[in-house]
């Protein structure tokens, strides 16, 4: 005879969590396109017209994804009123670590005084951060954790090649973070994601002697046509609509695919983050460092709904509909 299985403690759910606080972080060294224009074949106009971008930030030597991640960390957890023993999990969003091991989220914890938290590095690419978001959504919704800090920190300035044209004049460093902790009122709606894996190799770095390569037109076919009806999944999975939006915030990939998603989701009433002429592509980190600076801004009042789009390398996205804190 089979023996009943003793059902398992589990911890008591909470109805869902919020953003409490972002913070973001920008390498001090401006890289303008008219430096580009001196290093490769481009010009000002090319750069400005196709992609967007006026100027980009890049990390210096001293700078790995761990130091630009403690620097938006340390702002967002400060902005929170939570302090170091509240959060007992960290989640770091990249695909631009200086090494796959040991992980980096431990060492942003150390850096930042968390003592021993779950920590843990996530790679969605350019999705990451909104990947990490539902990660931390859910390990606080089911009681294994009380408040975490997801962070978004990129240095793709040490995957570029940076005699080629199609991509050193996109890519940049910086990070972006978020607290997060328990809500009655849940303001995480739900993650709307998903992948395509047979277009892996769209943009991708094929080993460790390689740098970032893509294919850019095929990357935006798919992200002006594949994104906006991901995007308006999750605004009806929140109950939300696009109307109700104050802030439209998609990974700053490219100034015409942020606007062609922006137009395609209608949000008529929303502020569209442009971050992206002043930040560059930070990939993993561009959606919390653009979201942080229009709230430091005061473009976006607070409690309002925003709603994040991530898509990038993998192929892999992510939405969700958020309340700004
Ligand atoms: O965040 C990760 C997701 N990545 C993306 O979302 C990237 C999506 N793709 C893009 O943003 C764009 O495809 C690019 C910005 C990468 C390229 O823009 P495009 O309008 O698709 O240009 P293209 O690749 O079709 O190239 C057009 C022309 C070519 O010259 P010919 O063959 O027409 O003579 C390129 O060689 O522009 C040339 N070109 C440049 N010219 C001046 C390519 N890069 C440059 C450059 N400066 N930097």
């Amino acid at each position: 005879m089979t023996p009943t299985p003793t059902p398992l403690r589990v911890p008591a759910v909470t109805a869902g969590s919020r953003v409490l606080a972002f913070g973001d972080y920008r390498p001090a060294r401006v890289l303008t396109n008219l430096d580009i224009e001196k290093m490769v074949e481009t010009d000002d106009e090319w750069i400005r017209s196709r992609v967007g971008i006026q100027e980009r930030r890049i990390a210096g030597d001293d700078e790995g994804i761990v130091e630009l991640a403690v620097q938006a960390g340390g702002k967002a957890l400060a902005a929170s009123g939570l302090t170091t023993d509240d959060i007992d999990l960290v989640i770091l969003a990249t695909c631009s670590a200086e090494s796959p091991m040991p992980n980096h989220a431990a060492q942003v914890a150390h850096k930042l005084g968390i003592q021993a938290p779950g920590a843990y590095d996530l790679n969605a690419a350019c999705a990451g951060f909104c990947y990490a978001l539902a990660a931390a959504d859910a390990a606080i919704r089911t009681g294994q954790a009380r408040n975490v800090l997801v962070v978004g920190s990129e240095k793709m300035s040490q995957w570029l090649d940076w005699t080629d044209r199609a991509t050193c004049i996109i890519f940049a460093d910086g990070a972006g973070a978020a607290i997060v902790g328990p809500a009655e009122a849940p303001g995480v709606g739900p993650v709307v994601w998903g992948s395509d894996g047979a277009q892996y190799d769209k943009i991708i770095i094929d080993d460790r002697h390689s740098f970032i390569r893509q294919e850019g037109q095929a990357v935006f076919r798919w992200a002006t046509t594949a994104i906006a009806p991901v995007a308006l999944q999750a605004c009806e999975r929140a109950g939300i609509s696009p109307d109700e939006l104050a802030a439209v915030v998609p990974h700053q990939a490219n100034l015409r695919i942020v606007r062609a998603i922006a137009r395609a989701v209608k949000a008529t009433n929303a502020v569209v983050a442009e971050d992206i002429v002043h930040s560059g592509n930070t990939s993993g980190a561009s959606i919390p460092l653009a979201l942080s600076r229009m709230i430091e801004r005061g473009d976006v009042p607070s409690g309002a709904p925003a709603l994040l789009i991530g898509f990038g390398a993998g192929l892999a996205y992510a939405a969700q509909v958020i309340q700004i804190p």
